[in-house]
């Protein structure tokens, strides 16, 4: 299975993948690895691992239209099987989704169908809840939304921020996304 994986910020989520294939645990092929600004860890943790790397720089094009066809020209050029929104935050058009429809996988730092959007850790303290948690669903033309695949809940302890809520988070998040990834790979057609 080849994938393409794309990044905006840190990158862990990515990370975790290169390591799981390295060590073997997990059977696919990163054909690329895209980002939509330069200078992110993301792109230096591709970069580091060997990894083809390539930035559409949301910036560099006039119109968000033109970004969107150059993003989807250039992850097609891989042919992938599955491209994973991994921490990529950009809405892409609905030319994008169109090419990779239902081979666009994203994670998302919240039991979707709640608290979807760029702030899903955020919106969860505010509301209250106790439990939260990290989805990795197939995405469609809206906003995190589209079929779900996987999800794990996580607890919100007393004293919580945002940002520890988080990185508890993306611990779960990182072996979600690998274990449905090497589902994914042992039965493509699924
Ligand atoms: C993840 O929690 C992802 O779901 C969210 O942003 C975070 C990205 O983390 N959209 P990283 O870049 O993989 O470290």
């Amino acid at each position: 299975m080849r994938i393409v994986v794309l990044v905006s910020g840190t990158g862990s989520n990515l990370q975790a993948v290169i390591d799981a294939v390295k060590a073997g645990e997990l059977d696919v092929e990163i054909a690329a690895v895209g980002a939509d600004r330069e200078g992110t860890y993301g792109v230096e943790r591709s970069s580091e691992a060997g990894l083809e790397t390539f930035v559409v720089n949301f910036n560099s094009f006039p119109t968000r239209d033109e970004w969107d066809a150059a993003l989807t020209a250039r992850v097609a050029s891989y042919a992938p099987d599955v491209v994973v929104s991994s921490g990529f935050m950009r809405i892409v058009s609905a030319e994008f989704i169109d090419t990779f429809h239902g081979r666009y996988l994203n994670t998302h730092p919240a039991l979707l169908p709640a608290f979807p959007g760029a702030h899903g850790v955020r919106d969860a303290m505010a509301y209250g809840v106790k439990v939260t948690g990290c989805t990795v669903h197939w995405a469609d033309a809206g906003v995190d939304t589209g079929p779900i695949i996987a999800q794990e809940a996580v607890t919100i302890e007393d004293g919580d921020t945002e940002e520890t809520l988080h990185e508890r988070i993306k611990v779960v998040e990182r072996r979600l996304l690998v274990s449905t990834l090497a589902s994914l790979a042992a039965s493509p057609a699924s």
